[in-house]
């Protein structure tokens, strides 16, 4: 078949009548497919599993500097864990401040406390028309954290390097713009790794608000599918140069790592990001989970450890993301009715599917048995104008289910922009 919008009618209505035959068929298997999360598979955890037999009774609970890790105290965490996320992230280990299980709840967290106390200014409640941006399509939770706390959410555009720096450096002139959303490595959901010179325009950016920062999700740093790994520059280094030091709040975690309820997250930033934020830990807690810290520590001694760890799961994600990628390249290619990313990382595929016809798609894979996250998800308050793009998650389920899944959404795209084309 060629391009749907160049061919008669006579054509469409018989490719449509094929179409309808073939997802009928799907849908009589009344499969049970989910591809809505990012949740690691049983395959990726089960990895990890060797590290509950790295602290106990047999093993001790000390960590290097001799703290009893089942004791209260170690505020922002154990030396070894420190070191490691800074080498994960390339910034000392003084820089780093090792959190519980979710790095979402350390970014809630910060924003919570920057509503009440500031960030270094006033309350941030005291902005009324206080707004964040969110580059587009992005990643649902974060966007609802700024909502959640009263922000107007402004989309900003992205394209292949990364967030429109226009837009940025435009709206940042706005004293009622807070902070940015970046998920600079492996983007989710479109999977693309900032450019050099996007990064350095975000770290030379000079925002009206003194309090404006920038949420530097780096969640998927380590996270290839390939042998060949995107590169991303260092924000704080390129912040340091350009007299930006507190413009980042960088966060990560080992959620997609080891496990996603019982990994370990930081956050980190400046010397004065970092004091800041430390002061208020001191009513917070008297101690996270260092038992967690140390079966993390004891398991990867340093970075080249998680990465070796990471090929391991990199092996088990790669033939999913492929099953993905082979049924879109010949089921959809050449029919100008969708375009998907195809990342060297990271836990998605983001498809665009004709204008219009996103809810329809997520809709008709539902009805055949298939959750896909919710179309408009990607966008602020779920709203996608054009309602085109659709965020793929292939980790969780296996190879065999993920083709099948692949099935009934490259049918569906194509059902979906079919009964569009023909209604009009
Ligand atoms: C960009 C991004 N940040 C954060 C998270 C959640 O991280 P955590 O498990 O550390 O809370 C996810 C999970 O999908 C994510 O995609």
């Amino acid at each position: 078949m060629t391009e749907y919008l160049k061919a008669d009618k006579a054509e469409l209505e018989k490719e449509f009548k094929a179409v309808r035959k073939e997802y009928e068929a799907l849908r009589a298997l009344h499969l049970s497919l989910d591809m809505s999360r990012g949740k690691p598979g049983f395959d990726n955890m089960d990895l990890s599993e060797k590290m509950f037999d790295l602290v106990g009774n047999d093993t001790g609970f000390k960590n290097i500097s001799g703290i009893d890790c089942r004791n209260y105290g170690g505020l922002d965490g154990l030396t070894e864990m420190k070191t490691l996320f800074a080498e994960i992230l390339d910034l000392k280990p003084d820089q780093i401040i090792v959190g519980g299980n979710s790095s979402l709840n350390m970014m809630f967290d910060t924003i919570a406390q920057a509503m009440t106390h500031g960030m270094g200014a006033e309350p941030w409640y005291e902005c009324k028309e206080r707004k964040f941006l969110c580059p587009v399509p992005g990643y649902d939770r974060h966007f609802a954290i700024a909502e959640y706390f009263g922000f107007k959410l402004i989309p900003i555009e992205m394209d292949s390097e990364g967030p429109i720096m226009e837009q940025v450096e435009e709206w940042v002139q706005d004293e009622t713009v807070k902070g940015i959303w970046c998920v600079p490595k492996y983007s989710n959901p479109n999977g693309i790794t900032y450019s050099d010179r996007v990064v350095k325009r975000m770290a030379a950016l000079k925002p009206k608000a003194r309090d404006f920062r920038i949420f530097w999700d780096n969640a998927y740093a380590v996270h290839d599918l390939y042998d060949t790994s995107d590169e991303l520059l260092n924000i704080y280094n390129e912040c340091v140069k350009a007299g930006n030091p507190d413009l980042p709040l960088i966060f990560t975690s080992s959620s997609k790592i080891t496990f996603p309820g019982a990994g370990v997250a930081a956050e980190a930033g400046s010397p004065n990001n970092v004091a800041m934020l430390k002061d208020r830990m001191q009513y917070q807690t008297i101690g996270p989970d260092k038992l967690n810290q140390l079966r993390h520590a004891r398991m990867f001694h340093n970075r080249s450890d998680v990465e070796k760890h990471m090929k391991k799961l990199a092996d088990k994600l790669r033939p999913k993301f492929d099953a993905v990628l082979t049924a879109l390249e010949s089921n959809l290619s050449g029919l100008g009715i969708a375009q998907w990313t195809k990342p060297n990382g990271g836990y998605f595929i983001s498809l665009n599917v004709m204008d219009g016809c996103a809810k329809r798609v997520t809709q008709l894979c539902a009805n055949a048995g298939m959750t896909l996250t919710p179309a408009g998800a990607t966008y602020p308050y779920g709203y996608d104008a054009k309602d085109s793009n659709i965020r793929i998650a292939p980790s969780f389920p296996n190879v065999e289910e993920i083709s099948k899944a692949a099935e009934v959404l490259c049918v569906s795209v194509k059902y979906a922009a079919l009964e569009k084309i023909l209604e009009n």
